[in-house]
């Protein structure tokens, strides 16, 4: 009897080698706008305190009250898996002087979180998200810096049917005012809302905006917006925010009804969507957090960045051939069972990438057809088949074939494939 096989946890996933191809390749972009930009990468702990993020993302949120995947150690504290990126990195701004540092201190992460969600395509239990924090500067072109650097990534992912759509949620106290406000039309129409808004309405009536029940929707339509009772300085920062994006070509649709699922927010909030994707549409998004690191003991200091979903990203871009072989050298033999073919062949792949090739011998016992077969497919551009003292070098792009010395084939495959190699 044969013992029960064990499967990953629902909502988690194996990154197998096709798709860690792609995800090295959105890496690799990630470094490369953000580092040009001043970015630099920083790495925290997969687990923390939980009161941070209880205290840094908010107890009324989703995230908080329900999707946290929270553990007591073995002394007894209470730790958290990262649920999201910013407030741990706030955290190590704090716990590291950072503010000490020229302004803006800019930290960029790739890293994996924890939700506990309803998994379904693009929602995951664990799941990658790319994130830029920029620290120390509430000045507008940060704002629309780090916007367009996401708008960057996303275009040369090549995401389709993206759309970036952005609001402004003032300051904390503009916000006070108005959630005032919107509870109180909200209560005006208790009747008419869903019973799960309903029950919100104390503690996070702006989640009222994101409902699908109709009734809701009915309501929210002659809800009084955010976006016209922000104080005279948070209006001239979103318009200067938008006036950049303008000049820099970053195309964006207002939305005063734009809600975070995250309380740190303040000022410019924004979220990208891709109509490539299902319900899940939500690519990327972020926004300005100038509260976060005085709420987590720091001193004051205005915060701006964003995050974006690796699975989303790739799940949303088309996955580009490769147009380049990837192997270089694959080396058969003639003979499995000659041992002197075998050590030659040994020696020769050994030799092969110490020059500086992707090279691969035969490992599996297959016959010499069963092994060109194989190196086909995995794309080798030459194929040399081993003979106890010479061999032949296939080239499998022209089909052309010598016969040569064993010991010449690495150089002549380096020849062959130019000084690049
Ligand atoms: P968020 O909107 O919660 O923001 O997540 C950002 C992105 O992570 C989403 O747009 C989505 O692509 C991806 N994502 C979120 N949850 C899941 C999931 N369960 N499965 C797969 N992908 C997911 C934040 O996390 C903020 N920390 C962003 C930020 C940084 N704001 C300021 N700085």
């Amino acid at each position: 009897m044969s013992a029960e096989k064990i499967k990953a946890p629902r909502g988690t996933f194996d990154v197998l080698g096709e798709q860690e191809a792609r995800r090295a390749s959105l890496e690799t972009c990630a470094r490369e706008i953000l580092e040009s930009a001043g970015y630099e990468r920083i790495e925290t702990p997969a687990f923390e305190a939980t009161e941070l993020f209880a205290r840094g993302v908010g107890g009324s949120t989703d995230i908080v009250q329900k999707e946290m995947y929270t553990l007591t150690d073995g002394s007894g504290r209470s730790l958290t898996l990262r649920p999201e990126g910013t407030a741990p990195v706030c955290r190590a701004y704090v716990e590291h002087g950072m503010h000490k540092r020229p302004a803006p201190v800019k930290l960029w992460y790739l890293s994996s979180f924890f939700r506990y969600e309803r998994a379904q395509a693009g929602r995951y239990r664990q799941f990658w998200q790319v994130g830029a924090e920029a620290l120390g500067s509430d000045d507008p072109a940060l704002d629309a810096e780090s916007i367009a650097l996401l708008a960057e990534l996303l275009s040369q992912m090549g995401v389709s049917d993206v759309r970036l759509r952005i609001s402004s949620l003032g300051t904390r106290e503009a916000r006070l005012r108005y959630r005032e406000l919107l509870q109180g039309h909200l209560r005006s129409r208790q009747d008419e809302l869903s019973d799960d808004v309903r029950g919100r309405i104390e503690m996070n009536p702006l989640r009222a905006f994101d409902s699908d029940h109709e009734g809701t929707r009915t309501v929210m339509q002659s809800a009084p917006r955010l976006l016209d009772h922000l104080d005279r300085g948070d209006l001239e920062h979103f318009a200067e925010v938008r006036s950049l994006l303008d000049l820099a070509g970053v195309a964006y649709d207002v939305d005063a009804t734009l809600v975070r699922g995250l309380d740190y927010y303040t000022r410019t909030v924004f979220e990208f969507t891709s109509d490539a994707l299902g319900a899940q549409s939500g690519v990327g998004g972020g926004g300005r957090y100038d509260g976060l690191v005085a709420e987590l003991g720091g001193p004051a200091t205005p915060g701006m960045g964003w995050a974006a979903g690796i699975e989303r990203i790739l799940l949303a871009s088309e996955s580009r051939p490769e147009n380049e072989a990837r192997l270089d050298l694959f080396i058969a033999v003639g003979d499995t069972t000659d041992r002197a073919a075998r050590g030659l062949a040994f020696a020769t792949v050994t030799a092969a990438r110490a020059a500086g090739l992707t090279a691969q011998m035969e490992l599996a016992g297959r016959s010499l057809k069963g092994q060109l077969g194989y190196a086909n497919k995995l794309g080798a551009r030459y194929v040399a088949t081993m003979a106890a003292a010479e061999c032949v070098l296939k080239d499998m792009r022209s089909g052309a074939e010598q016969t040569l010395a064993s010991h010449a084939v690495v150089a002549s495959v380096r020849d062959a494939l130019g000084a690049g190699k």
